[in-house]
């Protein structure tokens, strides 16, 4: 369990399946993710325990009142270059703009770099999700650059916008650490 202010990271469970289709079947959160709706909850069961067996881990996020909220995970660990992205859904839509993504997303940096001593953690987001970008700033990710017509979605292409947090960066304290008692 990685305890923030507002939030907890826990392992999944199969109980939470069920939800995250529910959110990822919602166009309002998929709107900015790479996911394929429908999605049925098989498909769900078959992305779990693939996930399981993976390095890239995923955990619930949960408020500290216990209720489940979203999602946060690994993209491609890289062991050698000690490198990771990370992707995180908030699919509460009520849970929006209230800090939890900021708070989980530092959870997950504190424990990427002082846990698994990674290096770099990086992502990508849609050029237009303004919400997401703001929030990543919050957490101390830095813009790299534009990727031109990077995802196709509802009819057209889309810019998104690379951002990282180096090692270097967190040690010199600019994740802005919402955590941090
Ligand atoms: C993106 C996401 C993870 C952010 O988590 P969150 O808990 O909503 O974000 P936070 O409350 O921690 O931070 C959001 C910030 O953006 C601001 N914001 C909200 N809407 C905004 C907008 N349209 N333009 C600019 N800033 C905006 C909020 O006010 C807040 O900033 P503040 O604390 O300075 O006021 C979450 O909203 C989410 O999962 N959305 C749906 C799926 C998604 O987009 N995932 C990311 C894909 S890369």
């Amino acid at each position: 369990m990685l305890e923030g202010r507002l939030v907890r990271l826990r392992a999944i469970e199969n109980g939470d399946l069920l939800l995250f289709v529910k959110w990822i079947n919602d166009p309002d959160v998929s709107f900015f993710l790479q996911f394929e709706p429908p999605m049925s909850l098989e498909d769900e069961a078959t992305w779990y325990h693939h996930m399981l067996n993976s390095r890239d881990k995923v955990f619930a996020i949960e408020t500290r009142e216990g209720r489940l909220i979203g999602n946060i995970g690994l993209v491609g660990l890289d062991w050698r270059s000690r490198k990771t992205d990370i992707g995180i859904m908030i699919g509460e839509k009520d849970a929006w703009s209230q800090g939890y993504g900021t708070d989980a997303i530092t959870v997950l940096l504190r424990y990427l770099f002082e846990e698994l001593n990674l290096n770099r953690v990086g992502l990508y987001t849609d050029a237009t999700n303004l919400r997401a970008l703001r929030c990543y700033e919050k957490c101390g990710f830095v813009r790299e650059g534009v990727v031109r017509q990077h995802r196709f979605s509802n009819g057209r292409y889309i810019d998104s916008v690379q951002m990282s947090v180096l090692r270097q960066d967190w040690e010199a304290g600019k994740g802005i650490s919402s955590s941090d008692q």
